[in-house]
């Protein structure tokens, strides 16, 4: 019987960025994030004798995926194996698998696409091994790590971290809830400035974060305190505190991204100009609005209910940009 799981982005409020062992996606430091209601990926996996991948875009054309895609699910495959083995499912999984990806993620919007994707293949391989056994929220996000290390937080909705743990084993770090999606209703508004390609792409950034002379400060600074503190605002919906601790944490990642060898300069002029236009827009306003990038120029713009307005006719009135309109959302689902 086939079996289809949907699923969302997430926008990290602190940045995942380094592994302590890159082939099992085992971070250096905790994350958090928000899992967004939009836009949706969905899986459809069934047994089948050798791995089969199809991908279909927002329009229905099908993708013709890259040799380094097809490893990647492959790969996928045979770490999800391995921890299957030692949950002591080695049976409750196929030889092989197809899997049919339909993405509801316009291209050009900069929104991580592998969370989604991973997060809901690793759903959908919980909905095939659920007559055997039902795997809790927790395992899953391990087996959506194993595809994309972000992905792990997309399984659950709302609020979410990725605890970082300790040692090497594959199974030592996972995704939890901190507060569902009811908790605060925040919006995230996405301004795309360009459309570029991603120079180099996210697995490849992990492995030279340690490159950089600020990274190790970087991993303190979030083990110490940066994670304690922004699971404290959430908590506490206390929206001057979570900016705070966002915007640093987002200035922090780029900056050792940018101080590393080689260089990873994610944030274009544009990127610049939107932050001091908000920065100014909020002073005068008085608006509660933060924001924070990922490894690409988009600027997220996450507010509450009573700034959507305003921060949304700031967005719309970014010459060149691409708006996206998003909010919290409830994570990964079996359809
Ligand atoms: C900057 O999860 O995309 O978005 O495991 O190689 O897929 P892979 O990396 P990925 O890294 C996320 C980087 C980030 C920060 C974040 O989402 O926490």
């Amino acid at each position: 019987m086939p079996i289809t799981a949907h699923s969302t982005p997430n926008i990290a409020l602190i940045k995942y960025w380094g592994n302590r062992n890159e082939e099992l996606r085992l971070p250096m430091a905790d994350s958090l994030s928000i899992t967004l209601d939009s836009p949706t990926v969905e899986i459809t996996i069934d047994h089948a004798d050798t791995l089969a991948v199809e991908s279909y875009e927002i329009d229905g054309t099908k993708k013709i995926l890259t040799e380094k895609q097809l490893t990647r699910f492959a790969k996928h495959l045979e770490l999800t194996k391995g921890y299957l083995e030692i949950l002591d499912l080695a049976a409750a999984i196929p030889a092989s698998v197809s899997i049919v990806v339909r993405s509801h993620i316009p291209p050009s919007i900069g929104l991580a696409s592998s969370a989604a994707v991973f997060s809901c293949l690793a759903k959908a391989y919980a909905g095939l091994i659920q007559p055997m056994k039902e795997l809790t929220l927790e395992e899953t996000s391990v087996i959506a790590r194993l595809g994309s290390g972000s992905a792990a937080r997309s399984i659950f909705g709302g609020f979410a971290t990725l605890d970082a743990g300790e040692g090497t084993d594959i199974d030592t770090a996972c995704a939890r809830q901190i507060a569902p999606e009811s908790h605060w209703h925040l919006h995230d508004i996405v301004i795309v400035p360009n459309h570029d390609e991603k120079k180099i792409g996210s697995t490849e950034g992990h492995a030279l974060a340690g490159t950089s002379p600020h990274f190790a400060a970087r991993i303190e600074a979030i083990r110490t305190r940066r994670q304690h503190e922004c699971i404290d605002a959430v908590l506490k919906r206390d929206f001057e505190k979570l900016q705070a601790v966002v915007e640093e944490d987002a200035l922090n990642m780029h900056h050792v991204m940018e101080t590393s060898t080689p260089s990873l300069k994610y944030l274009s002029n544009d990127t610049h100009r939107i932050l001091r236009d908000i920065i100014a827009l909020r002073e005068t306003e008085h608006l509660p609005v933060l924001y924070t990038m990922d490894a690409g120029p988009t600027v997220h713009l996450i507010c509450p209910d009573e700034a959507v307005a305003a921060v949304r006719a700031f967005a719309h009135a970014q010459n060149g940009c691409t708006v996206y309109e998003t909010k919290i959302g409830e994570g990964s689902k079996l359809l």
